[in-house]
């Protein structure tokens, strides 16, 4: 085993999950999306190795509302998230870095 030798500052959870079926899940209302835009983000902002964006399976909040996220140090949780959400999240990975 080895330490890890690139810590992020922030890391961003995305859920991608697929069930594969009608039932809700996180990969029908954009996840995947969501995930793309954000890793463009943090290239763009310059943030690589500082912030992470990972994809996940699922939270625990499954709807066809919106997607789920969740955002560390800050255990921030973003719950049936929709586009216009993403300016806001974008600004809170933004925040004390
Ligand atoms: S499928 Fe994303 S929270 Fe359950």
């Amino acid at each position: 085993m080895e330490s890890a030798t690139i810590i992020p500052q922030k890391h961003i959870f995305v859920c991608c999950n697929d069930r594969g079926t009608e039932k809700a899940c996180c990969m029908n209302v954009q996840g995947m999306e969501f995930f793309r835009e954000l890793k463009q983000f943090v290239a763009e902002q310059g943030l690589i190795g500082k912030v992470f964006v990972t994809k996940t399976g699922c939270l625990g909040y499954c709807s066809d509302e919106g997607s789920n996220l969740v955002l560390y140090p800050e255990n921030k949780w973003y719950i049936h998230v929709k586009p216009e959400d993403l300016k806001k999240i974008k600004e809170d990975i933004l925040k004390g870095l």
